[in-house]
């Protein structure tokens, strides 16, 4: 009987998920500015209104992130730019944020790809978690960290994260904030993984992060369907019911091979301020 329910609330989270998905709110365009790309990215007319009502929805969900009105999200954009990579970026008329044109291609673009050898699904998997582990080193955390929203430049060995319009709550400690960032990391992957490498991908992630406190956190999150944040971590990535079950699984094994830290034991990460 817990099982049907199981099944059933999950496929429910799976519709509502893919509804949320659908509203859209922002343009980005790429264009070429004297010579360089730049992408200019706006929100659309009916983008306050959205972010209104989506704000009791993702409380309603337990999600932890909230959607950044418009002054509050290009503030984040300028202080997020300076912090990882030294660039101002500028607002023009009509509140369209200018922002560098980063080379590459998103790692959802790129797994999506059947023609990608494995060593390469394998590295371009490895350099976003390097990144995103390299952006928490700072004390900042993404709140949307899906593989849409990271470009890897397999020629120059680096990833680099944008999209930062949705925000951890203050309310959420760091390591968790940190677990929920892998956890959707980890999940968009898996969504482009064929089933007979889930378990590597899993383990591949996890190994390259290297925080075993984010890792316990992170598997609370696959331990039981009944959930209400599901909606939200299914809009992220519609995974199926199975691979949802076999993530779960493969966090919790690993667990159990690994065991707790003692409370003086060293966190694997500096615990900076936050944003
Ligand atoms: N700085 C950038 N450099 C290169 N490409 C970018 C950059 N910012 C955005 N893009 C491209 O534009 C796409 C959409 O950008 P972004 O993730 O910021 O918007 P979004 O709000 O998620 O929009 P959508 O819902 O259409 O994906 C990305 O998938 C990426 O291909
Ligand atoms: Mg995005």
């Amino acid at each position: 009987m817990k099982e049907l329910a199981q099944r059933a609330y999950f496929f429910l989270c799976l519709a509502g998920g893919r509804a949320l998905r659908s509203g859209r709110y922002t343009t980005t365009r790429i264009v070429s500015d004297g010579g360089d790309l730049r992408v200019r990215k706006r929100r659309l007319f009916h983008a306050p209104f959205l972010i209104w009502m989506g704000g009791p929805l993702v409380r309603v969900l337990n999600t932890g992130v909230r959607i950044l009105p418009q002054v509050e999200w290009e503030d984040r954009v300028r202080r997020v730019s300076q912090s990882l990579r030294g660039t101002s970026i500028q607002t023009d008329a009509g509140r369209t944020l200018v922002l560098p044109y980063l080379a590459g291609e998103t790692l959802a673009t790129s797994l999506e790809d059947p023609q990608l050898e494995t060593s390469v699904r394998k590295s371009a998997m490895e350099l976003a978690v390097i990144a995103l582990a390299e952006f928490h080193d700072l004390g900042l955390t993404h709140g949307d960290a899906i593989a849409e929203n990271v470009v890897v430049d397999l020629e120059t060995g680096v990833a680099h994260w944008f999209d930062f319009e949705t925000v951890h709550d203050s309310s959420r400690g760091i390591e968790w904030r940190r677990a929920d960032d892998v956890r959707a990391l980890l999940a968009s992957c898996v969504l482009r993984t064929a089933p007979e490498d889930l378990a590597e991908t899993v383990h591949l992630i996890l190994d390259v992060y290297q925080d075993e406190d984010v890792t316990r956190l992170l598997a609370e999150n696959f331990a039981s369907g009944l959930r209400r944040p599901l909606t939200f971590h299914l809009a992220q990535a519609a995974l199926s019911f199975q691979s949802f079950r076999e993530i779960g699984r493969l966090l919790s094994e690993r667990l159990v091979d690994s065991p707790p830290m003692t409370s003086f034991a060293p966190s694997a990460r500096p615990s900076l301020p936050m944003e």
